[in-house]
């Protein structure tokens, strides 16, 4: 599995964000809870022109909605009519709905997630969106714990996000706080470390990083520095040959990686 040899980059070049564009690739970015990735797949779909997909929001739209049938996302036979509801009327306005974003809603969405059938039921959509993305964009990232192992197994680049239990707690309370929740920073890493296990532990497509993915460590990164790490893969990897700017190259072309 590589891992990234961290070195400064450059902002990426207009020239080099056209080839990435007129390249199409399949980004992904896998991780576990609050690890920064869906801040990094945002960022990088930004930065070249692509289209995202936060593929946890569609668990959390199934959760939110077998919760708002008084289901129990543990029990499939509750989850079932809820699946299909949300299966017909995925739109972005739906997986943007910030009330996905609440704890009761994130530990179901990890339970409704270790369903076998809800996985079935959401795999096309996402490689849909993959391989066909909406809009006038060059190609995709997506974000999630399969993405790359599962859905995606075929991706150009794929990432893998990681950082410690703490620092993920610590961001994620920060961000309950900004919403003025009553949680405690010990509920937080409590409900983390929950989630963590369940996602990790589960039969079907845990969180995972594939063999080929970058292991992006970004405890005690922030996501600007984070971006800059992701995007120097890219740009050794798929943007050299067309980049006449002068800048540091790989000799050899490939990743500034190294095999673990
Ligand atoms: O990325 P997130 O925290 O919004 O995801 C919410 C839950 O959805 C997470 O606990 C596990 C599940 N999930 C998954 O199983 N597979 C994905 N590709 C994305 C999310």
């Amino acid at each position: 599995m590589p891992v990234v040899n961290f070195r400064k980059t450059d902002f990426l070049p207009a020239q080099e964000q056209g080839s990435a564009l007129q390249k199409k690739l399949i980004i992904t970015v896998d991780g576990p809870a609050a690890s920064g990735k869906g801040t990094l797949a945002k960022k990088l779909a930004d930065r070249l022109g692509y289209a995202y997909l936060d593929t946890g929001a569609l668990y959390r739209a199934v959760a939110m909605a077998t919760l708002e049938i008084g289901g129990d996302p543990g029990y499939m036979q509750d989850v079932a009519p809820a699946l299909d509801i949300i299966c017909r009327n995925l739109t972005p306005e739906l997986l943007s709905n910030p009330s996905l974003r609440t704890p009761e809603v994130s530990q179901a969405a990890s339970k409704v997630a270790a369903h076998p059938q809800v996985r079935q039921a959401l795999l096309q959509y996402q490689r849909d969106f993959a391989h066909k993305p909406p809009g006038l964009v060059g190609g995709a990232v997506l974000d999630g714990r399969d993405i790359g192992t599962v859905v995606c197994p075929d991706a150009d680049i794929k990432f893998f996000i990681t950082a410690s239990v703490e620092e993920r707690a610590k961001r994620r309370y920060a961000e309950l706080c900004d919403a003025r929740t009553d949680m405690t920073f010990e509920t937080v890493l409590d409900d983390l470390k929950t989630r963590d296990q369940r996602d990790a532990t589960r039969a079907v497509a845990p969180t995972l990083a594939a063999e080929d993915a970058y292991i992006l460590d970004t405890t005690g990164l922030n996501p600007a520095e984070t971006l800059e790490e992701a995007i120097s893969i890219i740009r050794a990897r798929f943007l050299s040959e067309t980049n006449d700017n002068g800048g540091a190259q790989p000799a050899n072309g490939k990743p500034t990686a190294t095999a673990v």
